[in-house]
C-alpha cells in the first residue's frame, strides 16, 4: 500500500503443494476526523484469519507487526471491538489494552447489539505479554 497513513498487511504461509497462499490480512488506520467520543489516532482496523488457519498465532503476528508500524509513529495505540467478541480481546490483552469507554458508535462504526468498546495501549517501553 502506498498510503503512508495506513498499514495493510497479509500472512502468507505455504499451502500443502508448497504454494504459498495467503491465509489473512489486518490493517490500521489513522483516525484523524472526530465524528463520536472515540480520540484521534492509529487504529487497529480488523484483522481476519482463514478458519482453517486459526489458532496458529497468523493474528498474533499481523496484530505484533502493526503494533510495531504504530509504535514507530505513535506512543499510543486503539481499536474498538464487539464486546461478544472475546477472541479478538484475548487477542490484543497481550499488549495491555484497556477500555477506555463503551458506545453504541465508535470511530463512525455502529455496534450491532448496541455497543462498542474503544481500547487503548500505550506503546511507551511496552513489552507484549506471553
Ligand atoms: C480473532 C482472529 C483474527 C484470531 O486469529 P488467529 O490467527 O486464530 O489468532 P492467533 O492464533 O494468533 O491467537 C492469538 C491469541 O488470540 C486469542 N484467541 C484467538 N482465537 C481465540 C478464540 N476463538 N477464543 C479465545 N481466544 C482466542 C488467544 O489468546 C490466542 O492465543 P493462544 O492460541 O495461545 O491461546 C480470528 O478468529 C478471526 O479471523 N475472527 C473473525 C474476524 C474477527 O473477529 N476479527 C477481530 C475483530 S476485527
Amino acid at each position: 500500500m502506498e498510503n503512508p497513513d495506513r498499514c495493510v498487511l497479509v500472512a502468507q504461509c505455504p499451502s500443502q503443494a508448497g504454494d504459498p497462499i495467503i491465509v489473512g490480512w489486518a490493517q490500521t488506520y489513522h483516525h484523524t476526523a472526530v465524528v463520536d467520543a472515540a480520540p484521534t489516532g492509529h487504529y487497529l482496523g480488523g484483522v481476519t484469519v482463514d478458519p482453517s488457519w486459526r489458532r496458529q498465532g497468523v493474528a498474533l503476528a499481523l496484530t505484533a507487526a502493526r503494533v510495531q508500524w504504530v509504535a514507530d509513529r505513535a506512543d499510543e495505540v486503539f481499536y474498538v471491538v464487539n464486546p461478544r467478541n472475546l477472541a479478538s480481546i484475548e487477542l490484543h490483552r497481550r499488549w495491555y489494552f484497556e477500555e477506555v469507554m463503551r458506545s453504541s458508535r465508535l470511530t463512525g462504526i455502529e455496534f450491532s447489539g448496541g455497543v462498542g468498546i474503544l481500547m487503548r495501549a500505550s506503546l511507551a517501553e511496552q513489552v507484549p505479554r506471553r
